[in-house]
């Protein structure tokens, strides 16, 4: 597997967000992959602090800085060939707390990106999106699918219209500019690190802490799963393949579906005696996700690996490590 990625020994990347839960298992990979990493970050979350053996490591370098502050990010950028761009603001109880500061971040932050890499001569630029783009219903979308994103008098679509506009922002620069850019829309990502609000960080916080897992509405929403390791894998054959440049890529795991209860009790399994308790959903849902991953397949080569049941093993494991 290596072998397919060697052509990115020796070169330099600059990971905006790179402190957070998928910059950081994407530094730790490219770092086995002998690249260098810039890990630009504002620390608004902290993923890194639990892996304090990679900003220990030969070749990483940390940059505390916001993407808002453009001269900043140039700066940061100097001598890298790529960057991956996943600095943002996400999580639904943002959205409603924060929609300007979100909506600032996320495109503002995507333009400063953009503009940023273009000074500093980055050949490849990658952006992460988000299945959210699709809207509430998204069942086995594909890439040209289109965006049923709800009414702009609800919150709950701050954060994908932000995300949607970063896409045309990305893929438009890289045509006006010649600068090879790609979209990567990641579909419910989890596993170690996450310090995020996704369903399963959180059903495994609360089994550290001997608390019930809440479900909220009926459980019935479903999503398909996809391990951290596998969007890695599908994030640097963007960066390698000659395919990538100027497209979309929905990035998930499509085999691995579950509804909200379903989840639940698979996590309860694991420690028997762990309660299940149904709350009320007080904002708007999103009711199914599954996407179609056939143009990563098709283009890329990528194909998700790890099943659900492994990737909940690993994952509860390494929060029970955390509070151990
Ligand atoms: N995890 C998922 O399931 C998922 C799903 C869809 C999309 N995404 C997208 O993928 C990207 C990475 O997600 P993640 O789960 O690693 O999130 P994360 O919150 O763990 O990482 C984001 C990082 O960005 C940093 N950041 C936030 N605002 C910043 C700013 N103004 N300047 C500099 N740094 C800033 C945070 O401190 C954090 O370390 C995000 O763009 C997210 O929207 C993630």
């Amino acid at each position: 597997m290596s072998g397919d990625f060697a052509a990115l020994r020796g070169q330099r990347v600059l990971l905006t967000g790179g402190a957070g839960f998928i910059g950081t298992h994407l530094a730790e990979r490219l770092l086995d992959l002998g690249c260098q990493v810039v890990l630009f970050d504002n620390h608004r979350r902290d993923s890194l602090g639990a892996v304090p053996a990679l900003q220990a490591k030969e070749h990483v370098t940390l940059v505390t800085g916001d993407i808002l502050d453009r001269a900043a990010l140039e700066d940061a950028m100097q001598g890298a060939a790529v960057v991956l761009h996943l600095a943002a603001i996400a999580g639904v109880s943002s959205y409603y707390a924060e929609p300007l500061r979100t909506l600032e971040v996320n495109v503002l932050g995507t333009v400063n990106a953009l503009e940023a890499a273009r000074a500093a001569g980055i050949q490849r630029f990658v952006d992460f999106s988000t299945s959210e783009v699709f809207g509430p219903d998204a069942m086995w979308v594909t890439e040209e699918s289109p965006h049923g994103i709800g009414p702009v008098s609800d919150l709950r679509w701050v954060y994908a219209t932000s995300k949607l506009v970063s896409e045309h922002f990305t893929l438009r620069f890289g045509t006006a500019h010649g600068m090879a850019t790609t979209c990567v829309r990641p579909f419910n990502i989890y596993g170690p690190r996450q310090t995020g609000e996704g369903a399963i960080g959180n059903f495994c916080r609360a089994v550290v802490n001997g608390e019930p897992l809440q479900v909220y509405g009926d459980g019935s929403a479903i999503r398909a799963w996809c391990f951290v390791t596998d969007i890695v894998d599908g994030v640097l054959r963007t960066l390698v393949s000659p395919n990538a440049a100027g497209k979309v890529f929905n990035i998930g795991n499509p085999r691995e579906v579950e509804t909200t209860l379903g989840l639940a009790r698979r996590v309860a399994a694991l420690r028997p005696g762990t309660k299940i308790e149904m709350r009320d959903v007080d904002r708007t849902d999103v009711r199914a996700r599954i996407p179609n991953i056939d143009r990563a397949r098709g283009e890329l080569g990528f194909e998700p690996r790890v099943s659900l049941d492994e990737g909940l093993a690993q994952t509860l494991a390494w929060f029970e490590e955390q509070r151990g």
